[in-house]
């Protein structure tokens, strides 16, 4: 490699553009053969503005980290098959190449699998829409669609390898693979711990990495045995004296080394500590995911938009919070003195505004439908990824009776009559509402179904299909003649160019509100415009901020509002603008929106809970 120019802020990033070598042996990881010692944190790129990368790289490295763990959203990078977008937050490659600015190295978390709180453990929908396709097993087209994920991203990264110069060290396969359990209708377990899926996937990653793989498991017998690969570096989470003791008894030998806490979930300070989740995370747009919950009252819980990791030394914002301080002081213990810790603005206010109602969505998103068949099509077949599909019949004759849904119920439900709501089946819940009609001839059934998140943990895991699957009964008869729409609400123009105002009646279909606000006057960079976006009399719904998704809101919480970096709002003396979708507009309530400092964190009752 010839350089012929270099500027000085171009060093600290040459002196590291050497090959080097990590290894390991039992007692050490050898970094150029000297032992290093990971003091690593979890940063996931795709969850920050881009941004703000290198401002959050350097909390990491002020905090006293050498390294950060980077979880990365295959469904994020190919949203639709064989289409890659690496651009803004998916470019991780540039995400890696400021870390190493800032004196990190980098464990790579690629999964495919990733758990993550996270829309479907990184899973893009549309693996969902190929034949025979089982997740996390031996199964061919899974394995086939994996490959070209890993062949892509380690296309996009790999002179960012330590061997080349890089910062990347290693390389995590899948992910608590030990913990993935089958189970058929009875609740029987079986397979699992399916080492010819891990291997044939290990081989995947040695055609495409050139650092060494480990895997990271729950730190007992179970998850040792069930997740580590004969040959593969075997770590486990948490407790580091169990997660030791558990990996070295249960491991085979191929599979022991030097001992890494490969996640540590923040209850006390101990020198093991090497994983924690540097800052609160966003799940920007519908990335958020669930988590099945068998409750007797709940059986799916959405994850929320801010993925609450209370004691992340680092707020949503990239601001420290008092823990941080600790963390410092124990990590430069090991790594010796940290660079000082950045300053960070405070955050700003934003005074309250008015959203304006600017027209239904059915109105301004649901014009022509999509397709029409004699069943239901699923949001996945219909080649769609997140957000609503709107299904419509109109009744050929009288017809009355509880709505039911031979599959179950995907998620939540609203359902209109004539444009007026009547019910919603809210399938979070375990006893969920009965929703029943009483159709006329010509009268026209409309459901609404949102896709709350697909699941991210769990045994069966692989059909996350949403919309409607399967027929609709009504008083147990199929009803046939369907037109859908689908709403990816990927692109809010039309709510944008609407000017309203649109008069909003009691138990309206969803409806769009605009309103606008200066950008926060506050001087330097972006970052000390940072808000916090508040609502009032609101229910359920989605934000954008300058077209772009800042995520969901829910009047049951615990979030009641979002974050909205200042990157997003245009430069100073330029309107910004807030569209707003509400789901259960309420007559007669004005709503407001306001830019907070401090967040606050409550529940209230939900109005259609059972
Ligand atoms: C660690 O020790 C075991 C048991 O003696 C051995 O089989 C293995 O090869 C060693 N691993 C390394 C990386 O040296
Ligand atoms: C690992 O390598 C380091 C550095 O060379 C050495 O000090 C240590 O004794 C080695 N450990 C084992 C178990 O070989
Ligand atoms: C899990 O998936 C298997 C195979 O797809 C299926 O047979 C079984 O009914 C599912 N189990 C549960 C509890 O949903
Ligand atoms: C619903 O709308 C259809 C079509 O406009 C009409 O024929 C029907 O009478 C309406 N039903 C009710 C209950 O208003
Ligand atoms: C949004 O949709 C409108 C109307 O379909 C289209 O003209 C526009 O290009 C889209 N914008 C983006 C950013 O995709």
């Amino acid at each position: 490699m010839r350089i012929t120019s270099l500027t000085t802020a171009l060093l600290p990033c040459l002196s590291l553009v050497q090959a080097s070598s990590f290894t390991y042996n039992n007692s050490s990881f050898l970094l150029n053969g000297e032992p290093y010692q990971i003091l690593g944190g979890q940063m996931d790129p795709q969850r920050m503005p881009y941004q703000y990368w290198e401002q959050r790289l350097q909390m990491a490295r002020a905090m006293g980290l050498n390294t950060v763990f980077s979880y990365v959203f295959w469904n994020e990078l190919e949203p639709k098959q064989g289409q890659w977008d690496f651009t803004g937050r998916n470019n991780v490659a540039q995400f890696f190449r400021l870390a190493q600015q800032q004196g990190l190295n980098v464990v790579l978390r690629p999964g495919p699998y990733i758990s993550a709180e996270h829309e479907w453990g990184g899973f893009p929908s549309w693996l969902s829409q190929i034949p025979n396709m089982a997740v996390r097993q031996n199964n061919a087209p899974f394995l086939k669609a994996s490959r070209a994920y890993i062949e892509r991203l380690a296309s996009e990264i790999h002179s960012l390898q330590v061997p080349y110069g890089g910062p990347i060290l290693m390389v995590q396969l899948e992910n608590e693979y030990g913990s993935f359990i089958l189970q058929d209708a009875n609740g029987k377990q079986y397979g699992g711990a399916d080492k010819t899926y891990l291997a044939a996937l290990a081989d995947i990653f040695k055609a495409n990495f050139d650092v060494f793989l480990y895997t990271n498991d729950g730190n007992t017998e179970w998850y040792v045995t069930r997740g580590a690969l004969n040959g593969i570096l075997a770590e486990t989470d948490d407790s580091p004296q169990q997660g030791l003791e558990a990996r070295n008894k249960y491991a085979h030998a191929s599979s022991l080394g030097p001992f890494l806490c490969g996640e540590y979930y923040m209850t006390g300070e101990q020198p093991l500590v090497q994983f924690v989740h540097v800052q609160r995370v966003t799940n920007w747009g519908f990335q958020n995911g669930a988590d099945l919950y068998p409750t007797k009252q709940i059986q799916l819980a959405t994850t929320t938009t801010s993925y609450s990791d209370n004691a992340a030394p680092l707020d949503e914002s990239g601001r420290v919070r008092p823990s941080f301080y600790k963390y410092r002081e124990l990590f430069t213990k090991y790594s010796g003195p940290a660079p000082n810790v950045p300053d960070v603005g405070s955050m700003s206010t934003v005074p309250a505004l008015a959203l304006e109602a600017v027209g239904s969505l059915f109105d301004l998103e649901a014009k022509t439908p999509t397709a029409k068949n004699a069943m239901p099509i699923s949001m996945d077949a219909l080649g769609q990824s997140y957000g609503f599909v709107l299904y419509e019949h109109v009744a050929r004759s009288p017809v009355s009776g509880a709505i039911g849904l031979v599959n179950g119920p995907r998620d939540r439900i609203i359902v209109l009559i004539n444009g007026t709501r009547s019910g919603v089946i809210d399938v979070s819940y375990s006893k969920y509402r009965t929703v029943n009609v009483n159709l006329a001839q010509g009268d026209v059934l409309q459901l609404l179904v949102e896709n709350l998140g697909r699941v991210k943990y769990g045994p069966n895991i692989t059909d996350q299909v949403k919309g409607i699957k399967g027929d609709v009964t009504i008083g147990g008869t199929a009803v046939q003649g369907w037109s859908m729409y689908s709403l990816p609400l990927d692109n809010v123009s039309a709510a944008s160019s609407a000017s309203g105002p649109y008069a909003v009646r009691a138990n309206s279909p969803p409806v769009f509100y605009k309103g606008h606000f200066n950008t926060p006057s506050a001087t330097g960079p972006d970052i000390n415009r940072d808000t916090y976006l508040a609502l009032t009399n609101v229910i359920k719904g989605v934000v954008w901020v300058n077209g772009i998704n800042l995520g969901k809101y829910w009047t049951v919480g615990p979030q009641q509002s979002l974050y909205l970096p200042g990157c997003y709002m245009l430069p100073p003396g330029q309107l910004n603008e807030v569209v707003v979708l509400e789901l259960e507009p309420q007559a007669g309530k004005s709503m407001t929106a306001e830019g907070i400092t401090d967040r606050k964190w409550f529940n209230n009752p939900d109005p259609d809970a059972p």
